[in-house]
């Protein structure tokens, strides 16, 4: 089914693969910027790094198309989705929780998960990509127990404040909204005032961090660092001051970092 919010074309599903297949596919039949797809549940829910996102019943699972200004910049979007991610997440809960970006784009409450993103190419207009965004809202947490020894273990708003079940469609409203708005912002005034925003959602800005290249340091031969976060240069690159100098991050994860 498909309906209009925001000026956007939403078609909604009960279950699919992946919400990021069903963006591509669309894609390929010409839908573009401003397309979204929505899921109850999926069957192969995808997350970075090859990783597979648990999508029971209970998440938010999203997928919009968006086109980045340069197909050399399509990172950025990843950025815009994370900071409308995380506004959409800490406007939700009471103000006493601390919400965060974790780079590039994790959401954190506390030290703890609760949203990423996938961003892909479409496959279509080079410049066309699929922003996948996934919330656990209502998710039990026997269902984030698989992911309880991450560095940054799984949680769900229902963890974490165990109110009532929160509409999943108003949050979806929400989050479209905030998108839609840092979306705009990134087009009128470029990826810079976009960095700002993504260090003044990020809680950890100036702290010691562990950052690990290739992957979240599970796999052997991973190299840890260890450092200062001074930021995301103009390119969406981590920033960090470790010892042997300041070094550029176009990939890899932070796994721990000191308050
Ligand atoms: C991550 O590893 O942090 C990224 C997770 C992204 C999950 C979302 S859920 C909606 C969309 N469809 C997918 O298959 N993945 C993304």
């Amino acid at each position: 089914m498909s309906a209009k919010l925001l000026n956007a074309e939403i078609h909604r599903f009960k279950e699919v693969p992946s919400t990021n297949l069903v963006a591509k596919d669309l894609a390929k039949s010409g839908s573009g910027a401003g397309t979204a797809v929505i899921a109850s549940s999926q069957t192969q829910g995808k997350g970075r790094g090859k990783k597979t996102w648990a999508s029971p019943e209970g998440g938010l699972y999203c997928s919009y198309l968006l086109k980045a200004t340069d197909l050399r910049r399509l990172a950025d979007l990843s950025l815009v989705a994370g900071v409308a991610v995380c506004q959409t997440v800490r406007e939700l809960l009471p103000k006493h929780f601390e919400v965060s970006l974790k780079w590039p784009n994790d959401v954190l409450i506390g030290k703890k998960k609760v949203a990423g993103i996938l961003c892909e190419s479409s496959g279509e207009d080079p410049a066309l990509c699929v922003v996948g965004i996934g919330i656990n809202v209502n998710t039990a947490e026997k269902e984030l127990a698989p992911f309880a020894e991450n560095p940054f273990p799984a949680t769900s708003f229902l963890t974490e404040f165990g109110a009532t079940p929160l509409d999943l469609e108003k949050i979806f409203t929400i989050l479209t909204r905030k998108l839609f708005g840092m979306y705009q912002i990134y087009q009128n005034e470029g990826f810079e005032t976009v960095r700002h925003v993504w260090e003044r959602n990020c809680s950890f800005l100036n702290k010691r961090i562990e950052f690990t290249e290739n992957g979240d340091g599970k796999a052997p031969g991973t190299v840890k660092l260890v450092g200062q976060f001074l930021g995301i240069d103009a390119n969406g690159a981590l920033v960090l001051a470790t010892n042997e100098g300041e070094k550029r991050f176009y990939s890899g994860e932070i796994t721990c970092f000191w308050p």
